[in-house]
């Protein structure tokens, strides 16, 4: 196949990703995670992480190489996540790719992390292209976004975003105030199916009615919370809930089954509506889900219903390619490097924050 053979390599979490493309064929995807050093602090601490990937970095690098059985000066080009993430850890990558880039001679492309959670679907076996203009729901553990995207290169609006927590972390938190181990979604999801008490019963999501963030008539009248999300007081709502019953009378009979299942209710609710006033709002009519909270099914369901009563059209890449990893910055990198765009310049930094 034609096209630019790009190293992509990802550090803005707690994934060490690097994959090699060539044009819209993913080569390899190699991934090395530090979750099992955040399980006991239940959620990702930067400085672990930023440890994590200067030791797994060099191994990736050489191991996705041989995988692909690509030698360094057989590639166009080096990319890289510039942010938005965690500053520490995204020096580890920007960092090796630098050197590689210097080693080289090879041009350098900087990549945005929501962009490329986006462009990840060119190089998905069953990729139908990229279609554009789509709105883009981006939701992880450490992110949650609405992104109208014109054109993956250049054209990206940011249209809202989590102003507390992510998704994700929204899972995570309160799953452990439920009980329940790190990383939170998958073991919400089994609660709410009913297979952590031992009946296999799904709890009822209409059990308990928790707030909605950022859902008031007013916020949605208003431009800057409509397409934002809030899922602090979320967490909360569930903490206060729970303790009530705690010290209440046993015998009114709340089972976990039913607080998962309206808590991720909750969840779901907020990031399919405000993805679909998204697509009212711009007259889009096409949807890209991104992100590790894409494995939620009951999320995935909703969104299925909404879009088609909606028309419109929704697209999930496969699983693995939804969380973080080293070929979703690749393939941008081998989009941009398609179009001859000039490399990012050698001096440029990190970006924590969102823009
Ligand atoms: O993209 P990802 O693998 O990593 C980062 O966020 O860096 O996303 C992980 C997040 C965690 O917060 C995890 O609890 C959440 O995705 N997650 C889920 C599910 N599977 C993973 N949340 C809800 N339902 C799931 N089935
Ligand atoms: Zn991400």
């Amino acid at each position: 196949a034609a096209g630019p053979l790009v190293l992509g390599i990802e550090s803005s979490c707690d994934e060490t990703g690097v994959g090699i493309v060539r044009g819209r064929t993913l080569l390899t995807n190699t991934i090395a995670s530090s979750m099992d050093e955040h399980v006991r602090y239940g959620g990702v601490v930067p400085e672990v992480a930023s440890r994590a990937h200067v030791q797994a970095i060099g191994p990736a690098v050489a191991q996705a190489l041989a995988e692909a059985q690509v030698r360094i000066e057989d590639l166009d080009a080096i990319a890289v996540t510039a942010g938005p993430g965690l500053s520490g850890a995204l020096l580890v990558g920007v960092s090796a790719a630098k050197g590689l880039a210097a080693a080289t001679g090879l041009p350098l492309y900087g990549i945005n992390h929501l962009a490329a959670h986006v462009a990840v679907d060119l190089v998905a076996e069953d990729s139908p292209g990229l279609h554009t203009p789509t709105i883009a729901l981006l939701v992880s553990g450490g992110h949650t976004e609405i992104l109208r995207i014109g054109d993956i290169v250049d054209d990206i609006e940011l249209l809202g975003a989590t102003i507390d927590d992510a998704a994700g972390e929204a899972f995570d938190k309160t799953a452990r105030l439920l009980g329940l181990d790190y990383p939170g979604g998958p073991n919400i999801s089994r609660a709410a199916a009913g297979a952590l008490d031992g009946t296999g019963v799904p709890g009822d999501p209409q059990a308990v009615r928790f707030p909605r963030g950022l859902s008031t008539a007013p916020d949605l009248r208003n431009p800057a919370r409509r397409h934002s999300f809030s899922f602090s007081g979320l967490k909360t709502a569930v903490l206060r809930f729970v303790t009530a019953h705690e010290a209440g009378a046993g015998d009114r009979g709340i089972r976990l089954a039913d607080v998962a299942a309206s808590f991720e209710e909750a969840v779901v609710d907020v990031l399919v509506t405000k993805t679909l006033f998204a697509c009212e709002d711009t007259g889009i009519d096409h949807v890209l889900l991104g992100g590790g909270v894409a494995a939620n099914t009951r999320l995935r369901e909703r969104l299925t219903e909404r879009c088609a009563a909606a028309g419109v059209t929704l697209r999930v890449p496969p699983l693995r390619l939804c969380t973080d990893n080293g070929a979703m910055v690749a393939a941008l990198g081998a989009e941009i490097a398609s179009r001859s765009l000039a490399p990012s310049p050698f001096d440029f930094g990190v970006t924590s924050s969102l823009e």
